[in-house]
């Protein structure tokens, strides 16, 4: 039976009650701004009080109107396939001419020892250490040479690491799926939960004579890391007070990473996972605010867990002190003697050396902490910072951005972790305001500048460790933009444009959260994508903003189509985005991906590739909401097209190309998440079961759903989508 009440953390309460939108505290901030006097109070009003059309802006710096339209660089791509159509069919439907496989699912063995996926949840709990885990999400692919080395260039054999971000409804890998005993969770269900958390690393080659892919089972270089993995703390906020917990006295050790969705990739050749919904996993005992001081209650329901909140999987439940620390809770005289911090251990930014099996994972703090989506770096530049994006996926949270002190050197490739510490550890923090006239700022998350100390009245941040632990409440302070959640975003290679998704926000209710231009729709069910170009350079603290596309059903049911989808490119709640890195770049191909609620009625979850102009390519709008906005150049069937259509009740995410544009991966989650009965075997979703070809002993004909990577190629053996 299921008990576990929700599949991932989706619907959680909104944390972010901070005023930071407050008109006193912005009017006081754009006004000390040089150049703001002169009419900047018109656009800070009408950000604030929505519906006010950017026409009533008045002149002056801060709130010119955006550039007027300037035509596209001129792309040297463009699309070539056939546009797949919407469909609720249980298959992963791709264009004619090409064709797909199952590269790995859940509960595959890596090496060789291990029985293969018995359909009926057998699987020891420490067999995961070496299976593929479950929720199939972020990836990336790094070639790899003879030596064992990163190829940035080689296509036909490599390195992937896939994200695991959670155990899906209705719990397959389970015998009868999840289950509680006198309400307890079974040691032996947590145990295998944990290590079905993580990522997984596989070497993988291409079959002979075919573009298509496999794992090389029994590699040296096969590797999971999962929610029980020992970890360093690095950068500013390792060794901590804050970090100190019975597993780590001093700070700098952290067990586990935990609901690891999106991911990033660095130029040195490492991957970077990022510790999203890990409230999933922590409860707090009732009571417990009476042994925290003030300030720490401030930061614990900041980051959504007030005294009482049960642990959603039960983790803490089992006898046993292995289970007590996902129970944040104060038990002993100091925090080296409890778990009272393990909270603290989560939501960073986790760096690992696919190249070497045997090093340790680090988490970056500077990077700071928060539900991390994911954390996308800018194309690197010799002699220029590292940039690295992120969005902190909740609702009404905030977008990010890290520059590293140390500029990049390209003689640090295949450098590992080691050279991870030079670029991550030291560096700036900043989040994200969208002014309504198509401007934007980066705000400085640095202890003791602006008011971010020991002094503040908001939170007293301690020092620069406790601003990274605590970053949400810098921002909030900074006054950063609440979004519609920000999941993926990417850096386009052809003009350095940032692009990020805002997937939905059922809770952007007009009042209690505002309507705002760079969130311009009420409850916004299909969720839009916004971009920006830096003002000097990708280091810059300036930019200037568009929507490039509103999510919409063509039908305009929900919302209006703001970008002017039609049948052969409209989405819901875009989620996945990632520009293909192919040859260098692929011309500024994007791939967008969906995980939604909205249009399941009419299509399962997608993938779409897009060819988009640029910042200023569109034009002024105002939502049916009020709001004025700004939107980018209208959708046509040349720039966005459907490339393929997952199974049923699944999301679309995580994706990658090899570097000669010929293997495309991505993944397929939760697929038949809403319901199922383990009596007959019957589930909203059969996949990959249903699609595997008997061919495929791994996959072929079992009845459960999982979540699964696979490969798409061409028929006639060219390249993707282009
Ligand atoms: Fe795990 Fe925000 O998606
Ligand atoms: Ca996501
Ligand atoms: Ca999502
Ligand atoms: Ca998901």
């Amino acid at each position: 039976m299921n008990t576990i009440p929700y599949s991932e953390y989706d619907d959680n309460e909104i944390v972010n009650h901070s005023s930071n939108a407050h008109m006193d505290t912005i009017l006081a901030a754009r006004l000390s701004r040089r150049g703001a006097l002169k009419g900047g109070i018109g656009a800070t009003t009408a950000a604030l009080l929505g519906g006010v059309g950017l026409s009533a802006c008045g002149g002056g710096d801060d709130n010119k109107t955006p550039a007027a339209p300037t035509p596209a660089e001129p792309t040297p791509v463009s699309l070539n396939f056939a546009a797949v159509a919407k469909t609720n069919a249980d298959t992963v439907s791709v264009p004619a001419g090409y064709q797909v496989s199952i590269l790995h699912a859940l509960g595959d063995p890596m090496h060789y020892g291990d029985a293969t996926w018995s359909d009926k949840g057998t699987e020891t709990p420490e067999s995961y250490d070496r299976r593929i885990g479950d929720g199939h999400d972020g990836m990336y692919y790094f070639g790899l040479s003879e030596d064992g080395k990163y190829d940035v260039n080689r296509s036909d054999r490599g390195l992937l690491c896939v994200n695991h971000e959670y155990v899906v409804a209705p719990y397959g890998l389970h015998g009868a799926g999840s289950t509680t005993v006198d309400g307890k969770r079974p040691a032996a269900e947590v145990e295998k939960e944990i290590r079905a958390h993580g990522v997984s690393v596989v070497e993988i080659k291409r079959k002979a004579g075919s573009n298509d892919m496999e794992m090389v089972r029994g590699s040296k270089y096969n590797r999971r890391v999962t929610s029980a993995t020992e970890m360093d703390m690095a950068g500013p906020a390792a060794g901590n007070a804050k970090l100190i917990n019975k597993l780590s006295p001093n700070g700098k050790l952290a067990f586990g990473m935990n609901n690891n969705c999106a991911n990033g990739y660095t130029p040195w050749g490492t991957y970077l996972t990022c510790e999203e919904n890990y409230l999933n996993v922590i409860g707090r005992a009732a009571g417990d605010d009476a042994q925290r001081s003030a300030s720490e209650i401030v930061a614990l329901k900041r980051y959504g867990l007030p005294e009482g909140r049960k642990n959603p999987y039960g983790w803490d439940s089992p006898d046993g002190e292995s289970y007590q620390r996902w129970n944040s809770k104060v038990s002993a005289a100091t925090a080296a003697g409890d778990h009272r911090n393990s909270f603290n251990t989560f939501g960073w930014v986790v760096e690992i050396d696919p190249f070497r099996p045997d090093s340790k994972p680090v988490k970056r703090t500077a990077l700071g902490r928060f539900n991390h989506e994911g954390s996308w770096p800018a194309p690197a530049k010799a002699g220029e910072p590292i940039v690295i994006y992120s969005g902190d996926d909740a609702r009404n949270e905030y977008v990010y951005k890290f520059v590293s002190d140390a500029k990049w050197d390209p003689k640090d490739i295949d450098g590992g972790t080691a050279v991870g510490a030079k670029y991550l550890d030291k560096g700036k923090l900043y989040a994200a305001r969208f002014n309504a006239d198509g401007s934007g700022e980066w705000l400085e998350l640095t202890h003791g500048k602006n008011g971010i100390d020991a002094g503040n009245k908001l939170y007293p941040f301690a020092d620069q460790g406790d601003v990274l632990i605590h970053c949400r409440l810098a921002a909030d302070f900074m006054g950063a933009t609440k979004m519609d959640r920000p999941e993926w975003g990417g850096v386009n290679p052809l003009n350095n444009e940032v692009y990020m998704t805002m997937t939905n926000n059922s809770q952007r209710d007009g009042t209690k959260v505002p309507l705002d231009a760079a969130n311009p729709r009420l409850k916004n069910q299909n969720g839009h994508i916004i971009r920006w170009k830096e003002e000097g350079g990708q280091a810059g603290t300036k930019f200037q903003w568009d929507v490039y596309l509103f999510g919409a059903r063509s039908d305009n049911k929900q919302s209006e189509n703001l970008s002017g989808l039609t049948a052969v490119n409209d989405f819901s709640s875009p989620d996945g985005l990632y520009f293909d890195q192919r040859n260098g770049n692929a011309g500024g191909l994007l791939w967008i991906q969906t995980d939604d609620g909205s249009y399941t009625d009419v299509t399962n979850c997608m993938m779409l590739a897009a060819i988009p102009g640029q910042v200023g390519d569109g034009g002024k709008v105002t939502t049916r909401d009020g709001q004025a906005t700004i939107v980018g150049a209208q959708a046509t069937d040349a720039n966005v097209r459907r490339f393929l259509v997952g199974p049923f009740d699944c999301e679309i995410t995580g994706v990658v190309v090899t570097p000669d544009g010929k293997t495309l991966f991505f993944n397929v989650q939760h697929p038949g998440e809403a319901a199922g009965d383990f009596a007959t075997n019957t589930f909203t979703s059969h996949w990959p079961g249903n699609q595997a070809p008997a061919s495929d002993k791994l996959h072929h004909g079992h009845k459960r759903p999982r979540s699964a990577t696979v490969v798409v190629t061409r028929t006639d053996g060219g390249t993707i989508a282009i």
